[in-house]
């Protein structure tokens, strides 16, 4: 099959890293790769904060937690997931969440675990580079192109990380919580965090990165005319 099929498939959400830092050169490499990304009208509308600087990802993550703490459910700019589930998104968001804690002997109502894994996502799964992806506020007022042109980015990102021996997590946990991000990194106002994505050298001993949760058929999602 052609290599970039393959890449395609085989890349999968890790959640588990080795403490072993992604060096300026390849987070450029990475990042000048995914800038050749496709755009409307060539708009390129990502502003990427590639950060591995430990204390500053320490301190994100920090700020993020302490607001949870607070009982805040999200400080975003962005709404990510739908107000309304409908059922059949509501299944697969079910089946997948409930397929990770299966596959990692967690039981449902371990609350204290499942929290602790979801706090993982804000200790960077212990990787020690993440980009936080932005763009400019005025392209998503009352716009949402950039928003699609920024979902292929964030791909890029991921497949292009797998070339030099990296792997990824994209998150929308800090989407929640674009705001604390923003506050932290003291960007400018006219910015919006959209997303962020973990890059670094998989714990390839770790049971969690080989969960490998299913798509749904795409006679399901596809429709030949
Ligand atoms: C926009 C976006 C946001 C996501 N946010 C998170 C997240 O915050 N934390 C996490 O562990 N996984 C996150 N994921 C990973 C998804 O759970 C994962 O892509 C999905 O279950 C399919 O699994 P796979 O990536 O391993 O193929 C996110 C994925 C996307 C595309």
């Amino acid at each position: 099959m052609p290599t970039i099929t393959n890449a395609i498939i085989e890349r999968s959400s890790k959640r588990a890293f080795l403490q072993k830092p992604v060096t300026r050169e390849i987070q450029e490499e990475i990042l000048k790769a995914a800038a050749m990304t496709p755009s409307g009208a060539n708009m390129q509308p990502w502003i990427t904060y590639a950060i591995s600087d430990k204390e500053v990802l320490k301190n994100i993550g920090d700020a993020i937690i302490q607001k949870m703490n607070s009982g805040a459910e999200h400080d975003q700019f962005i709404q990510y997931y739908p107000l309304e589930w409908k059922p059949i998104y509501k299944k697969r968001r079910f089946e997948t969440g409930i397929g990770l804690y299966a596959h990692m002997g967690v039981d449902r109502k371990d609350v204290e675990t499942r929290t602790k894994m979801w706090h993982d996502n804000f200790r960077w799964f212990n990787a020690q580079c993440v980009f936080f992806v932005f763009t400019d506020k005025a392209m998503i007022d009352g716009a949402v192109g950039a928003l699609i042109d920024c979902g292929a980015y964030m791909q890029s990102i991921m497949l292009c990380a797998r070339d030099f021996g990296l792997e990824s997590c994209p998150q929308g946990s800090t989407t929640e919580f674009g705001r604390v991000v923003a506050k932290v990194l003291d960007a400018p106002d006219n910015l919006a965090l959209l997303y962020s994505v973990v890059i670094g050298y998989e714990d390839k001993e770790a049971k969690i990165n080989s969960y490998r949760p299913q798509r749904a058929d795409i006679s399901e999602t596809v429709i030949f005319i």
